[in-house]
């Protein structure tokens, strides 16, 4: 791909205050191996949520041209080192893409809706916000500033390309979805899925708010010279045609099947990979057998999703959320850190505040 239509040569002028929010997203084919500048190595596919935001203001002010990229960064009112240094790779990223980030200072405020520690990955929904900022600043027009925001949003988080639009987006080249880029997510058509996936909610079992015990960069790099990675991105591009068809379809059986398939994956591989690393917690375990037994009893539709953690993520179609959401409250909250859940749903990305 000619790389350079993502350049923003000459500009008359930039937005000088601008606020964005992005929702995080959760994968239902999982991105886990990537290769040359933040891309993957296989396609993967995601809802964007609506209540697990970033928001995130710039003020820009022109300085003369210096060498260095020139910014601050407060998360929740305070400097934070750790983002600042993500934040400083990011812009390094950009600059080639956006040549008038070197001669503006820039001055970053976020914050999340949802506890940073709660071990929900914040990288997708922060760097999306960050990603809407820039473009926002640079006026672009509708169509091309999306694809653009996904372009650099991909250059800080690799999943963070997803959370630019919604409900379904998908990310990495697939013959199974026209249009689709490794360099950019693009939204699947409305008119290719089933209506019932706009209903879907995600409620997030908070079973360890600790610190992730893998980045995403160690985890992605687990999967050069992994055993079984050859074998694991054939499969995802399978899972993805299997699973473009189902939501097609509205299959809810084989979309159960696929999506706990993707998530045990993952896992499997983090176990299997060298070091070996185990991320399910005891209780994750508890939760993902008491979906498996309450589907059983009742046949409602309620799968699980993992990250690259402990938590769980419980999938479900409105329709059936009365039932649902009862059941997680008398069985499942128990083995929820404090008890905590936080109810989500399917969302439409990246919005102007
Ligand atoms: O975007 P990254 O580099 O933090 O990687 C995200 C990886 C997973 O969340 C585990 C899967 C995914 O596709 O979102």
């Amino acid at each position: 791909m000619n790389l350079s239509i993502f350049k923003t040569n000459f500009l008359n002028s930039i937005q000088t205050q601008v606020t964005w929010q992005a929702p995080s997203n959760i994968a239902l084919i999982k991105y886990w191996g990537k290769h040359g500048e933040q891309l993957p190595k296989n396609p993967s596919l995601s809802f964007t949520l609506s209540n697990c935001i970033s928001t995130t203001a710039l003020d820009i002010i022109p300085i003369s041209k210096g060498t260095d990229i020139s910014f601050d960064f407060y998360f929740e009112g305070q400097s934070n080192p750790k983002f600042h240094s993500k934040i400083e790779v990011f812009f390094k990223r950009i600059l080639p893409y956006c040549p008038w980030i070197a001669n503006h200072h820039i001055t970053i405020n976020s914050q999340n809706s949802f506890p940073h520690s709660s071990g929900i990955a914040s990288s997708a929904s922060a760097m999306a916000a960050l990603a809407s900022c820039i473009v926002a600043a640079e006026e672009l027009s509708d169509d091309y500033a999306d694809q653009k925001a996904s372009f650099l949003a991909r250059l800080g988080s690799g999943s963070a390309a997803r959370s630019i639009n919604g409900p379904v987006t998908v990310w990495g080249a697939t013959e199974s979805v026209k249009e689709s880029s490794d360099f950019f997510a693009v939204p699947l058509s409305e008119s290719y899925y089933d209506p019932i996936f706009n209903t879907y909610c995600d409620t997030i079992l908070l079973i360890d708010q600790g610190q992730k015990k893998i980045s995403s960069t160690q985890g992605h790099q687990l999967m050069e010279n992994h055993p079984f990675g050859v074998a694991r991105f054939k499969q995802a591009f399978q899972n993805m045609e299997k699973l473009i068809k189902i939501l097609e379809e509205g299959d809810l059986d084989a979309f159960i099947s696929i999506i706990e398939t993707e998530a045990l994956t993952l896992h499997a591989l983090m176990m299997t990979g060298s070091p070996n690393y185990i991320l399910m917690h005891p209780n994750t375990m508890e939760v993902i057998q008491s979906v498996w037994n309450f589907r059983q009893e009742t046949k409602l539709p309620v799968c699980f999703t993992l990250d690259a953690g402990a938590n769980v993520h419980l999938l479900y179609p409105q329709k059936d959320a009365a039932q649902i959401e009862d059941w997680i409250d008398h069985k499942l909250k128990a083995f929820c850190q404090e008890g905590k859940i936080i109810k989500d749903k399917v969302g439409r990305g990246a919005k102007k505040v």
